[in-house]
């Protein structure tokens, strides 16, 4: 698409199309391992992607600016990253991420591959200090699911200052709203599982680089380590990433919506969202992104029992894990964390809000929180 400069509502729309008269206006589920051989085409697709791959790849890669990798989930994506560093160094990440992120850089420090320092990513000045001597900084745009915002630019620039590579999961984020590499960042990362495919259907992961020399060795990675998606996982995030915009939209005003009702509700303690001004990280999401996103964490006056009440009230919202669905999710999210070093308070309920009618999610949530 670079005949004109579209925006991204557009070219999530109009990216990653076969262009030529006659072609079919999708790209279409090539099912198939070999090809047969000839001296340009490609000879095995867990190598040479497909031209359903190659498709999601064109429309993700365009709209973060980008050459994009398409992995068979977020955490196969995460771990040719980290997996492929140089032995011997010293990673930065934060300590209220993913925990299966943090699982991976536990791993490889266990395998005495490298040091991990974990440390509160909205705090940049203990990001600057732990940085001393690293060689990799990991961050997410806002953490899962503590809602921390860091200050990407300041963070980016800090670690690249000390030669540290830098990675950023912009999962929650969307390219709709922050594009990492715009920023300086050298890889990209999303779950497409979550808001790009949209609908819950798919296990998919992807990286976004601008060096063809860093493109080249994780695609390696990929072909050795067999982390490729299937053709039908790949057409459907296509398809669901064609109405990324308009999910985003709809889900977002919505969840700004739910946020400032639950923040004035009594049995609520505490409401982490960054559209909300009172939110620690309002300042530098209202800066850096354009939108704040539809994911909500909030504290419960209660037990973890109490939350989990809550979660076995509501009717329209389902309770289960996973995000960035058009179906609203909930869940206690201290049931998954790895250990008490995430700080996940015991009472608090992750709320991915979907596309539903915001009267009728508040009703299920204020019927579920008064039981
Ligand atoms: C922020 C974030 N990053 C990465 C992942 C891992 O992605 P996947 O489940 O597609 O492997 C998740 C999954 O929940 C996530 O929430």
């Amino acid at each position: 698409m670079d005949e004109v400069k579209l925006r991204p509502e557009s070219l999530v729309v109009a990216a990653g199309r076969p262009r030529e008269p006659g072609r079919p206006l999708n790209a279409p589920i090539v099912l198939t391992a070999p090809y047969r051989h000839s001296p340009e085409e490609n000879y095995y697709s867990r190598n040479e992607v497909t031209d359903t791959v190659a498709a999601f790849e064109t429309l993700l890669g365009e709209l973060e600016g980008g050459r994009a990798l398409a992995f068979s989930s977020g955490m196969g994506a995460i771990a040719a990253v980290v997996e492929g560093r140089p032995a011997g160094g010293v990673s930065v990440v934060p300590a209220d991420g993913y925990s299966g992120m943090v699982s991976i850089f536990r791993a490889q420090e266990a395998l005495g591959r490298m040091t991990v320092r974990r440390v509160d990513i909205g705090d940049t000045a203990a990001v600057i200090a732990a940085l001393s001597g690293a060689s990799l900084l990991w961050l997410e745009t806002v953490t899962n699911p503590l809602m921390t915002v860091p200050d990407l630019p300041a963070l980016i620039a800090a670690a690249h200052k000390v030669g540290a590579f830098v990675g950023v999961d912009a999962t929650f984020s969307t390219p709709l709203a922050v594009r990492p590499l715009e920023l300086g960042a050298d890889v990209v990362m999303h779950s497409v599982t979550k808001y790009l495919s949209g609908h819950s259907d798919v296990l998919m992961g992807a990286l976004v680089v601008r060096s063809p020399e860093l493109a080249a060795s994780l695609h390696q990675r990929r072909t050795l380590t067999g982390a490729i998606p299937g053709a039908l996982e790949t057409y459907l995030a296509t398809r669901g990433m064609r109405t990324l915009a308009l999910r985003m939209e709809r889900a977002q005003a919505t969840a700004a919506e739910l946020a400032a009702r639950l923040d004035a509700h009594p049995a609520v303690a505490r409401v982490r969202f960054p559209g909300l001004a009172a939110d620690p990280g309002h300042a530098i999401a209202a800066r850096d992104f354009a939108g704040f996103g539809a994911m909500i964490s909030f504290e419960i006056e209660g037990s973890a029992d109490d939350a989990e009440r809550v979660c076995e009230s509501v009717r329209l919202i389902s309770h289960g894990t996973s995000l960035g669905g058009v179906e609203s999710l909930i869940e206690r999210r201290a049931r998954h964390e790895v250990d008490a070093s995430f700080g996940t308070p015991a009472n608090l309920l992750r709320l991915s809000v979907g596309i539903e009618h915001v009267e009728d999610l508040w009703a299920d949530l204020a019927q579920a929180l008064d039981t």
